[in-house]
This record gives C-alpha cells, structure tokens and sequence, in this order.
C-alpha cells in the first residue's frame, strides 16, 4: 500500500538548535496517528513542515508521492491542517471561508453548498456563518478553521492541538467524524496534549522526544504492553519512553487512588 505520507531524514534547525532531528514517519490509510510530546519536542516544527509552511534542512515529505517542496500545490490539494497558531481569513465570514477552501480543492461546483453546510453544521456554526471571522470566538475560530480542513475530505488530515479551546459537545462531535473519517481510508496525524482524547480516537501513538522518534506504535501493541489489558494508559507509556521516571511512580499512585474510591 502507497503511504499517504511519507516522511524521509527530516531535519529542521533553528541556529544551533535541533528542533527536528532526523525523522522518518510513514502514515497509510486509515491510519489515525496521535503526535505526542513535550513543549518544544517539534510536533509544530514538523507539522508546518509537512503543510509546507516551512522547508526542512534535510529530508523529504511526500504526500500521496507528491514532494511538497517541488510541488506544493498539488501536494496541499490532499492536505487539510490546523496549524497550532490559526491563520485564518479574517475579514471573510465563516461562509465565504468554506466556500473558498472548496474551490482551492476543487469540488464540484453542485456539491460545495451541501458540503459546506455539512460541516457549518457539525461545528454548530450555520447561525454564525455570515459573521466575519474576526468577530468569532476563539473556540469558533477554531472550529471553522478545522471545517476547512475537513472540507471534501482530502486524504491526509494535520491538526495541531485542534481541540484547544473547543466545548464538550464539539470535541465529541468532530472526534466522532474523524474517527469516520480515518474507518473510511482517511489519514489523519493530530498532536494534542490531552492523551485521553488521543487514547480513545487514534490508532497509532508516535511519541517525539527532543525532535527524534522515541515510539510508533499501534493500539493493539499499545494493549499488550500493559498487565491488565483493559486499562493501557498511554500516558504512563509515554512518561516510560520520554525516561520520566520520577512521575512514573506518582502517576501510578494517582491511578491507583482514583480505581479505588470508585469502588468504594
Ligand atoms: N521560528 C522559530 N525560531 C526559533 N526557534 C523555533 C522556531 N520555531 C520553533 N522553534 C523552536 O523549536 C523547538 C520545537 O518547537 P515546536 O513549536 O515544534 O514544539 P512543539 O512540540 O510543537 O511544542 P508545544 O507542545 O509547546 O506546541 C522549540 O525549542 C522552539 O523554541
Ligand atoms: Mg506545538
């Protein structure tokens, strides 16, 4: 199977610091990845990257086999991305966002306005879409710009802590279509610090530790690793591959505490 994306040696500095450090990382179909790790480990870094927002030092990212350094635009007509920091249209509304987004991805013109109110309507913005973005909360900023990337479904989704900020019946409603999404062929990589989240919709966790691959590994490896095989809990895995072992114990004892009030 072609990987969706296929991240060769990438390397990104910053002056004397490597903030990506040779990375390799392939997502195929389906995949539904969770980018995990600490404040300034490079999820960020790579990410733009990967949207081409930043060129690497070295290395190659291709997405669906297109390089995005030598063909951006064709390579982003396959990507939808949050980046971390929204930059957004703000003097369009919601609306004329959508509507410009559909035709950069070329969807048929008779389809753009059922697709648009799809997605205006997952994200519970159809009475806010004729408001200018800028007048937009920072949870429907995010909201909206999320709509844009999923907006005719490309085939590799980025989304970098998409879910900050976001109230509790739109985080369950945009996990639910992501999980749709990658059950039907999609691709989807999302960092977030919330590992509950992540634990409950992706399928693989890739944990960057200092801008290198500490662990890729899918859920059901993930499962086996743990004594009872009903409570993997990937943030003590990751506190075991990110070496923090002095919260190792304390995690644990937290855990412990909390299953044993609720059986009281
Ligand atoms: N434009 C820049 N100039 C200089 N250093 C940068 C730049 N962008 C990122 N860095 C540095 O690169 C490292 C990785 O940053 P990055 O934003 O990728 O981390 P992150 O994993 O996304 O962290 P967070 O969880 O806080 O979002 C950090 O040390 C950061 O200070
Ligand atoms: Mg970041």
């Amino acid at each position: 199977m072609q990987p969706t994306l296929e991240i060769k040696n990438l390397t990104k500095r910053f002056g004397s610091l490597t903030a990506v450090d040779h990375l390799d990382m392939q997502i195929f179909p389906g995949d539904s990845v969770a980018f995990i790790g600490q404040n300034g480990a490079g999820k960020s870094t790579t990410m733009r990257t990967i949207a081409g927002m930043s060129s690497p030092d070295e290395g190659t990212i291709r997405i669906h086999d297109i390089d995005i350094q030598a063909n951006p635009l064709q390579a982003r007509k396959h990507l939808g991305y949050v980046p971390q920091d929204l930059a957004l249209f703000r003097y369009m509304t919601g609306l004329e966002y959508l509507t410009l987004i559909a035709k950069i991805r070329e969807i048929e013109p008779g389809k753009i306005s059922d697709a648009v109110n799809e997605l205006l309507e997952l994200c519970d913005l159809r009475q806010a879409q004729n408001r200018l973005i800028r007048e937009y909360s920072g949870g429907m900023a995010r909201k909206i710009a999320m709509a844009g990337a999923l907006l005719g479904k490309p085939g590799l989704i980025v989304l970098d802590e998409a879910f900050v900020g976001l109230d509790p019946e739109s985080t369950f409603k945009l996990g639910e279509y992501l999980k749709s999404y990658t059950n039907n062929g999609g691709s989807l990589l999302i960092s977030s610090h919330v590992l509950d989240m992540l634990q409950h919709l992706c399928s693989r966790f890739f944990i960057l530790h200092h801008g290198k691959c500490v662990s890729d590994i899918d859920k059901p490896t993930l499962v086996s690793q743990f004594e009872s095989p009903d409570t993997p809990n990937i943030t003590a895995y990751y506190l075991k591959m990110t070496d923090q072992s002095s919260l190792i114990g304390q995690f644990a004892a937290t855990q412990h505490a909390g299953s044993q009030k609720s059986a009281e």
